[in-house]
């Protein structure tokens, strides 16, 4: 389902397209040798400010980090505990949604932000509950 523009964009003077555009500056900057696959992203705080992150790769495969991971560690790093949206964007046309284990990561923070996405040229918007419904949550009651 795809979400409303919300009310907070206006209020930092900053529009989806915006957080995107950070977001495709990102993917500029990412380390990507093994898959030839660039992923940028950008996580815009609660108090407006945007951290970017690029994925990270590695010649040990598994300990390559996600775009979405590293923005996100890089906005908790500045404060951030409640970020509002995440623009992701690769290096080609197609359609990029978060990983699996990135929307897992994303939803410790705030399990409902919004995921800006380009499809075909376009944005569209998705509350991450609706991606990632039943989050895991460590609950040991
Ligand atoms: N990648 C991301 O950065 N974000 C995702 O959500 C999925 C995949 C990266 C990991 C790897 O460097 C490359 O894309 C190919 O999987």
């Amino acid at each position: 389902m795809i979400s409303p523009v919300a009310e907070y964009w206006p209020r930092f003077g900053l529009s989806p397209e915006d957080l995107m555009e950070r977001a495709r500056e990102c993917c500029g900057r990412a380390y990507a040798p093994y898959s030839g696959f660039p992923v940028g992203a950008a996580v815009l705080t609660e108090w407006g400010k945007v951290v970017g992150g690029c994925n990270v790769e590695n010649a040990s495969y598994g300990m390559s980090l996600c775009a979405e991971r590293v923005a996100m560690a890089g906005a908790a790093l500045a404060g951030s505990r409640h970020p509002l949206a995440i623009a992701v964007a690769s290096g080609r046309p197609a359609f990029c949604p978060p990983c699996g284990a990135c929307r897992q990561f994303l939803s410790e923070f705030n399990p409902e932000i919004d995921v800006v996405l380009s499809v075909d040229g376009r944005l569209e918007i998705y509350r991450l509950d609706f991606l990632l419904p039943h989050r895991f949550k460590l609950e040991m009651t």
